[in-house]
């Protein structure tokens, strides 16, 4: 098949583990006779000092021209500023909203050679397998009235949290069609003895539920819901919940699979388009070194196959590869190895496999 893909690769460990996602992406077209077209383009703080804003027309033009968007990551202190006018985690922000990327979808199954890095005791660990769907256009992270104003009093600063019916619908539909393909599971998260817009969510939850009788449905408040991740990961099967909570819990979760290096996400809307990413940020403590770890970034394109292009085997051959290397002990230095392997060397450990 043919099909194009827009590169962003973004600031800090970025461009370094973009680069070795796609070599496994070209690797993966060669074997089976794909035509992949990639493109490049500036996000974040790149774009900042390029062009004076994080998500600069073009960028937005190409993405959406694209069959999918590979992102690296964004931000750095560089750009901290608490004052500055622009900052990097807008450009993501406005790209997912711009594109309708409503669903941010986050896998958590830790590896069992890499087990021995969770701050967890192995047996609270062993079997988690569980996919995190957060919301992502909606809630407090768009809502309006949002910003300061100066009163007699001193400054008073708001954000708003608000959901349609509409947004909770579509997100919670999504968790239950993932959870009819895995163990039928829902767990929908909210706060719904404090906060009206989670009483809203959990009764479009139990609407949507009804049309899936084969799918159970709990509700589970955030606050409990983060400490049942640490106490019982192995029992959840698909989360989906709001937006501000799941970042908070995406990355409770990820710190299961014992680096945040590993772990992949897709965020997904109404049409094939899709962004993926690596959960990790741009680790500028590291950029440049050459020793980042590429498997978040290289997994987040096995998922860009599956979802942008319906390359479901192709997908799987890349889990596998990145498995087979992980089990076979090829660590970069996050995975705590003795002789780390390089963000290149770990790059070409994983394509060796993918030959195979
Ligand atoms: C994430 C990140 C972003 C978010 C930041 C960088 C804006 O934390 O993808 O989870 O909060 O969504
Ligand atoms: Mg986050």
């Amino acid at each position: 098949m043919k099909a194009s893909i827009a590169l962003t690769p973004g600031d800090g460990i970025g461009p370094e583990v973009v680069n070795e996602a796609r070599l496994v992406l070209e690797a993966v077209a060669k074997r089976e006779g794909h035509q992949f077209n990639f493109t490049e383009h500036l996000l974040g703080g790149c774009a900042i000092d390029a062009k004076g804003t994080a998500m600069p027309d073009d960028t937005l033009a190409a993405a959406q021209a694209a069959d999918a968007v590979l992102l690296g990551a964004v931000g750095g202190p560089k750009w901290d500023d608490p004052q500055a006018k622009v900052r990097p985690e807008q450009g993501l922000l406005a790209i997912r909203k711009a594109l309708g990327l409503y669903a941010n979808v986050r896998p958590v199954r830790p590896y069992p050679s890499l087990a021995k890095l969770s701050p967890l005791k192995p047996e609270r660990v062993a079997g988690v397998d569980f996919v995190v769907i957060r919301e992502l256009t909606g809630g407090l992270y768009f809502g309006t009235p949002k910003g300061r104003t100066q009163t007699p009093e001193g400054e008073v600063a708001v954000d708003t949290l608000v959901y349609t019916e509409k947004e909770i619908r579509r997100i919670v539909l999504l968790a239950f069609q993932m959870a009819q393909k895995r163990r039928k599971l829902v767990t929908s998260v909210d706060k719904a003895n404090v906060l009206e817009s989670s009483r809203l969510w959990r009764q479009v939850a139990i609407g949507v539920g009804k049309q899936f009788p084969d799918v159970k449905l709990e509700h589970q408040l955030v606050d409990s819901c983060a400490m049942r991740l640490i106490t019982h990961a192995p029992q959840f099967d698909v989360i989906v919940t709001e937006n501000m909570f799941g970042d908070i819990l995406t990355d409770e979760a990820a710190v299961l699979a014992g680096s945040l290096g590993v772990l992949p996400s897709a965020s997904l809307g109404e049409g094939k388009l899709g962004l993926y990413e690596p959960i990790h940020g741009s680790a500028p403590d590291i950029a440049g070194k050459g020793i980042a770890n590429p498997v978040g970034t290289i997994l987040s394109a096995a998922m860009l196959l599956r979802y942008s292009l319906g390359l479901e085997a192709e997908a799987r051959a890349i889990e596998a590869a990145v498995s087979a290397a992980l089990d076979a002990g090829c660590h970069t230095a996050d995975l705590g190895a003795r002789q780390p392997l390089t963000t290149a060397q770990m790059g070409n450990a994983i394509r060796e496999r993918l030959a195979q």
